[in-house]
């Protein structure tokens, strides 16, 4: 099925676009009414944590029946906070991937039936494009182009950003994402799932450095990252100190922390040096980290780059970055189809 261009300027005068996006790659039912790609009227976060908790990660079957049950209470109520009719709805963007392809037809596929309903054009949007979209929806966006250092649960990378919806990857992870290294060392110390918030609190009570974790820089002058090794030397702590470790527990989680911490932040401004940039943004769900903020922001000031943060309800999946990032789609005249299909892995 055609649907055609968007257009929003009727009878000659401009008039606002209200996107409405749906957001279900992973664990969090999101939906959110957006303004321009600037304002948000409302954004709806319905969280599976609490499934998920006791198996220790995401279960990918339970994850698309969780979002099959919120999916239209969660779009009911972005829409009731947002004050607006559905009616005042012009578009609709809908989080296409990566992510688990099941969570992600559930969203998908509701956008589809939802934008054929109300007769309004649609498009699918790439998750990560919508993580560094998120730093739009604050006060102090930053001037392209501008270096991006995405670090979440599936993914941690360092990009050159041109526009919205262009993004070029200078490095990323060789293998675990720097979120799933929180979550990761956060279960061999018995600390439940997801990891990362809780490791940042105990680490506020430790030492980070009485236990001097190593730093993977990899090739100091590129832009690639790993994190097995940090996981691994945490676990060989924790072996050959079985006896006392665990009244350590504070310093454990302050020593990974600004291991991993340190060289983030040694990396994303290397990044903007290199590529002449005077502006860094820190987005996906770690970017929520305080000792990330601060430290990137302190080590950035030095070099006189400016580095833009989403507030913390924003670090997180949420549909409020997706709905942004697709008016960017959208005023260019890029729509999809009802054949076009959801994709689970980052092209690079
Ligand atoms: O962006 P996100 O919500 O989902 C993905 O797209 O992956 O990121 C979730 C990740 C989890 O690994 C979680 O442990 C981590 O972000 N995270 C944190 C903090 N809050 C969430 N990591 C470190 N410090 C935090 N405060
Ligand atoms: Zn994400």
């Amino acid at each position: 099925m055609y649907l055609p261009t968007v257009s929003f300027r009727f009878a000659g005068e401009l008039r606002f676009m209200n996107v409405l996006g749906i957001e279900t790659s992973c664990d969090e039912t999101a939906a959110s009414i957006v303004i321009d790609g600037r304002t948000i009227l409302s954004s709806v976060i319905s969280s599976q944590v609490a499934v998920h908790k006791r198996y220790g990660g995401v279960v990918p079957e339970l994850a698309s029946r969780k979002h099959m049950e919120a999916i239209v209470p969660v779009v009911d109520e972005a829409i009731r906070s947002s004050g607006i009719d559905a009616r005042r709805i012009d578009a609709i963007a809908a989080t296409q991937g990566p992510g688990l392809i099941g969570a992600l037809l559930v969203g998908f596929s509701f956008a589809k039936a939802f934008a054929y309903a109300l007769d309004i054009p649609w498009v699918g949007v790439n998750h990560l494009q919508g993580h560094v979209n998120s730093v739009f929806l604050e006060s102090d966006p930053p001037p392209f182009p501008f270096v991006a250092l995405l670090a979440s649960g599936g993914h941690t990378g360092i990009y050159y950003v041109t526009a919205h919806t262009r993004m070029d990857l200078m490095g990323q992870t060789r293998d675990d994402a720097v979120g799933e290294a929180f979550d990761k060392v956060a279960k061999m110390l018995d600390l439940g799932y997801p990891g990362g918030r809780v490791i940042e609190m105990l680490a506020e009570k430790g030492d980070r450095s009485i236990i001097p974790f190593p730093r993977s820089y990899l090739d100091k002058s590129a832009f690639d990252f790993s994190f097995s090794g940090i996981k691994t030397a945490v676990n060989r702590y924790i072996q050959t100190h079985k006896d006392d470790y665990k009244k350590q527990i504070p310093d454990i989680a302050a020593g990974f922390q600004e291991s991993v911490v340190e060289v983030l932040s040694y990396k994303a401004i290397h990044a903007a040096m290199e590529k002449q940039c005077g502006h860094i943004a820190l987005v996906g769900g770690v970017a929520a980290n305080k000792r990330l903020r601060e430290k990137l922001r302190r080590d950035a000031e030095c070099k006189e780059i400016t580095v833009h943060i989403p507030s913390f309800d924003l670090c997180g999946d949420n549909a409020a970055m997706v709905a942004a990032l697709g008016y960017h789609h959208l005023i260019r005249g890029e729509t999809a189809d009802m054949n076009l299909d959801v994709y689970s892995r980052a092209a690079n």
